[in-house]
């Protein structure tokens, strides 16, 4: 029997795929196998993982020499404003306005300062504005949803923002991606570069997403959500959302391949 379409493929048959994979993992653990804090590299509920991770052996390379040719900073120098991604337009941008902010800590729990933090993200709509994202909802003049900071002297970082919608993809019939904001991290060389996804508290599309699933152990997994914070919040104005980010060590954060 020939594999189904994405559009012949349901939700309910990616989640017992899912449960399937989670429940081999855990039989794993029970014989004593180490767990695992990356996404699975391929991940079946998640159609395309196939294609998104190198098949051949991985070639060493000299540091300094891919220095000379990789995506630097940007044309310019990192601008404080850069990190306010509701004041890029003539007007305000649609949307429930939030504050995202947490520190970037190494695996031994120290700040990581000075360090390049970029985000990028779908409208209040779910909708991103790029050329390739044509589902029919609508783009918001005023927000671009792209923006970048340096983490200060103690790893912090902080982004004003609006909250992104949840937005339908074709990984199988009626898929939709959590509300999600995209992170990179460059560590000290591009070599170092961290790509990952932070999600919201209480999302009903968290347990049937199998990108989100694709990290097999939940604890990992549930680190990629973000926390609410009162404290956070301004007063009137936005909500708060507290994330962490940990880069290496014997406490990682997680993902940082595929997603
Ligand atoms: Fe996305």
């Amino acid at each position: 029997m020939s594999t189904p379409s994405a559009v012949e493929t349901t939700q309910e048959q990616i989640s017992a795929e899912i449960e399937a994979v989670h429940r081999r993992y855990r039989e794993s653990l029970g014989k004593g196998d180490p767990p695992r804090c990356q996404p699975n590299l391929d991940f079946a509920p998640y159609r395309s993982t196939i294609l998104r991770h190198p098949l051949k052996t991985l070639h060493h390379i000299d540091a300094d020499t891919i220095e000379l040719c990789s995506p630097i900073f940007g044309h310019h120098e990192v601008k404080p404003e850069e990190s306010d991604l509701t004041i890029q337009h003539i007007g305000s941008p649609l949307g429930e306005r939030m504050i995202i902010a947490g520190q970037v800590l190494d695996g031994e729990g120290r700040p990581v300062p000075h360090q390049l933090v970029e985000v990028w993200q779908a409208n209040a709509a779910g909708r991103y504005a790029h050329k390739q994202d044509q589902h029919p909802a609508p783009l918001d003049p005023n927000f671009t949803g792209v923006g970048r900071c340096l983490t200060d002297a103690n790893g912090g970082y902080r982004f004003q923002t609006i909250k992104p919608g949840a937005y339908p993809w074709g990984n199988h019939l009626n898929a939709w991606r959590p509300a999600h904001v995209h992170f990179s991290i460059f560590g000290t060389a591009f070599t170092q570069r961290l790509v990952t996804q932070m999600y919201f508290p209480g999302d009903p599309l968290l347990p049937l997403d199998p990108i989100y699933q694709s990290i097999v152990d939940p604890t990992p997994r549930e680190r990629l959500v973000a926390t609410y914070d009162p404290g956070l919040s301004t007063p009137g104005w936005a909500l708060g959302y507290r994330w962490n980010i940990v880069l290496t060590g014997s406490s990682p954060s997680g993902p940082s391949r595929k997603l």
